[in-house]
């Protein structure tokens, strides 16, 4: 069975979207057969793979409220020139599935359930967490092996990462005992300034949780791929950001649980 990665952090403009699609891409071209879910009302992991996300008829808000199939959210081989990576969009829609699905049975498995039959065909799932700990979160990491946090190298970074940390054992004690801590990943780390450096040591020594030795650097070709839709990877294969990427998804793949 393959593993399931909830990218979480209820900050928003970690780098949680970033690390979806560019960690999502760099798995499936070294053979991966990889599916993103989009968790996100604000569809932004949609439409970074170049999907419209105004245009969908099928999304995981269909999903979620049993109005298609899993078969039918799932848009394969989303990105052209990358085979095996696939996607479950969101758009907006999905920001009224909390009061839709008030008083459904266990409302914190609705995900888990929709998926459950074409999980074992993909080596890895990646869900993209929205900025926040809600109901669609808690869905995330009932369905998820693990809980990858992305940090970004600023001030504040310590911020709300113990209430995280506290969520996920929530999780793992009430709903879903096969939950992991994947580890924390530091982004938009700028080797100009002694901030980020700082930011890196104070949090490695206040955490206990794993922390992926790969570094994502700021890099002005991760913020503009979105925009032609396209992963890191495709858009500027030889970035500092692409190559980051590949050397975190080497980590992700060689860590076994
Ligand atoms: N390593 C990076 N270098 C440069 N810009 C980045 C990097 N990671 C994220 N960004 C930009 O920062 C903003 C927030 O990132 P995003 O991945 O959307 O965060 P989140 O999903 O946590 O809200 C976006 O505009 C994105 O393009
Ligand atoms: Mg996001």
């Amino acid at each position: 069975m393959g593993r399931i990665i909830a990218i979480a952090n209820q900050k928003g403009g970690v780098g949680k979207t970033t690390t979806s699609i560019n960690l999502a891409a760099a798995l499936a071209e070294k053979g991966k057969k990889v599916l993103v879910i989009d968790t996100d009302p604000q569809g932004n992991t949609t439409s970074g793979f170049g999907l419209d996300k105004n245009e969908l008829e099928n999304t995981i808000y269909e999903l979620m409220i049993g109005e298609c199939s899993v078969d039918e959210a799932i848009h394969k081989d989303v990105v052209e020139d990358l085979n095996g990576l696939d996607i479950i969009p969101s758009n907006v829609n999905l920001a009224a599935v909390e009061i839709e699905l008030i008083d459904a049975d266990q409302k914190e498995y609705i995900l888990k359930e929709a998926i459950a039959e074409v999980k074992d065909n993909y080596d890895f799932i990646i869900i993209d967490c929205p900025p926040s700990l809600s109901m669609l979160t808690i869905n995330s990491m009932t369905t998820a092996s693990t809980v990858l946090v992305p940090i970004q190298c600023e001030y504040y970074a310590l911020e709300g990462l113990g209430q995280l940390v506290h969520t996920v054992n929530l999780v793992k004690e009430r709903l879903n005992p096969e939950l992991e801590m994947e580890g924390v990943v530091f982004t938009m780390f700028d080797a100009r300034t002694n901030l980020s450096l700082q930011v890196v040591e104070n949090v490695k020594e206040h955490i206990e949780e794993n922390v992926y030795k790969t570094i994502i650097p700021r890099n002005i070709r991760l913020a503009e791929a979105p925009s032609y839709g396209l992963p890191i990877n495709l858009y500027e294969p030889k970035s500092a950001g692409a190559e980051a990427y590949r050397l975190l998804a080497d980590e992700v793949i060689a860590r076994k649980f």
